[in-house]
């Protein structure tokens, strides 16, 4: 408790103080690590009581997000105490063989790596009309890193799931507030045995990060973050979906498209699994002042469970597209960075569109699905520029 009280202290001076003291964020990890709070580096703080961290456009420039400009989504306290010594891994429900593992027998499994883009399902929230309460998300609760750990599916294997076993719920170690409920979520038993849904214990080659999961999180890719539970101590077999907050009001999406503003029935709606088709702009930054020449536009796209197949950029608020140069760094679940050279042809005021199309067919839409509680916000990206 008392280093959780210390990190917030730290928090909140860094929230004063960013700019003069950057180095006073630090802050030391049991196991030795040191992790420079990502706030200081330019990160966008959108919730101070539970971190919450959005990463600005403008870092959306690599393929791999260095950690620190990550984005961080935490529902509530994240645990102060974790020690790689003590922490186990308790695995259990609809199965044969009931087990515990510690770090250091996780660590003896085979190790997979899945380079993975992360989404907020409520990302690009704040830019839905009408508005929706929730934590307003610009464009950068997204970000990509390769995970590396065991295979869930290897780790079930072991444990022998029995036929009935038909949802695999994760439980974190978070601190829980007041009346909050625990962030407790489950996923269907064909995605947990997928090859690619992981017990990620590295990010980009590091260990993870107390902000991102340290030591453990289920890493289920193309799916919404909140799928990908941080800080994991418990997996369940299940014979139905988990029921609790986290599964349903939360993080759920209207079967049919309403009305913007109109109240969506729980019964006329279903969990959030795949992300959607999406790209974002990263430069030129909205607003900007540029003179006549070449103009770089560039970005990130992705969708989920697909790939992307194309992104189209508009110079004319959508009247003309041409296609942009899709960068060489690709992987299934990862974004795609982009360019487009762009000459505009005299002085004046633009609007920059991308669009992006998937393989599955799907293309970004002008206006997206508006949904009371604001997920999955894909419409196509703009920024307005002026050139001189
Ligand atoms: N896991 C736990 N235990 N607690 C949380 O609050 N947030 C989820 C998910 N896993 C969360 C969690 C949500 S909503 C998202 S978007 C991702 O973690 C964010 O992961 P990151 O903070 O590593 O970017």
């Amino acid at each position: 408790m008392n280093s959780r009280r210390n990190f917030l202290k730290q928090i909140s001076l860094g929230a004063l103080a960013a700019t003069a003291a950057p180095s006073i964020l630090t802050w030391a990890l049991p196991q030795q690590h040191s992790v420079n709070v990502p706030g200081e580096d330019g990160m966008i703080l959108r919730s101070f009581r539970f971190i919450d961290l959005e990463t600005p456009v403008e870092y959306f420039n690599t393929w791999l997000t260095p950690v620190p400009h990550f984005f961080v989504r935490n529902h509530m306290f994240e645990p102060s105490e974790l020690d790689a010594a003590d922490w186990r891994l308790a695995l259990g429900g609809e199965v044969e063989k009931p087990l515990t593992l510690s770090l250091a027998e996780l660590s003896k499994l085979e190790t997979h790596s899945v380079v993975n883009t992360l989404e907020c399902a409520g990302n690009g929230r704040s830019l839905h009309r009408p508005q929706v309460p929730g934590v307003q998300w610009g464009k950068g609760a997204v970000s990509t890193a390769r995970f590396s750990g065991p295979r869930l599916r290897d780790v079930l294997q072991r444990a022998a799931v029995k036929s009935s076993g038909k949802h695999v719920m994760f439980r974190g170690l978070d601190e829980v507030p007041g009346k909050v409920p625990p962030f407790i979520r489950s996923i269907p038993i064909e995605k947990a045995l997928d090859a690619d849904t992981l017990i990620a214990t590295h990010m980009n080659g590091s260990p993870l990060t107390r902000h991102h999961g340290f030591p453990a999180r289920a890493l289920v890719p193309g799916w919404v973050g909140a799928a990908s539970c941080k800080w994991l101590t418990e997996v369940k077999v299940l014979d139905k979906e988990f029921v609790g907050n986290f599964m349903s009001p939360a993080y759920r999406f209207p079967n049919q498209p309403g009305q913007p503003g109109e109240a969506v029935k729980p019964e006329d709606t279903h969990p959030l699994t795949a992300l959607s088709v999406k790209s974002v702009i990263s430069g030129p930054a909205d607003g900007a002042s540029l003179k006549a020449g070449k103009v770089s536009v560039h970005g990130t796209a992705w969708s989920g469970e697909a790939d992307i197949a194309k992104v189209e950029i508009s110079t004319d608020a959508g009247a003309t597209w041409s296609p942009a140069k899709l960068g060489s760094e690709q992987a299934h679940y990862a974004w795609r960075l982009w360019s487009f050279d762009w000459k505009p042809g005299k002085s004046g005021e633009y609007t920059i569109l991308s669009r992006a199309t998937d393989t599955q067919g799907r293309t970004q839409p002008s206006t997206a699905v508006w949904n009371p509680s604001g997920y999955l916000y894909n419409a196509v990206d703009q920024v307005k520029i002026h050139v001189v």
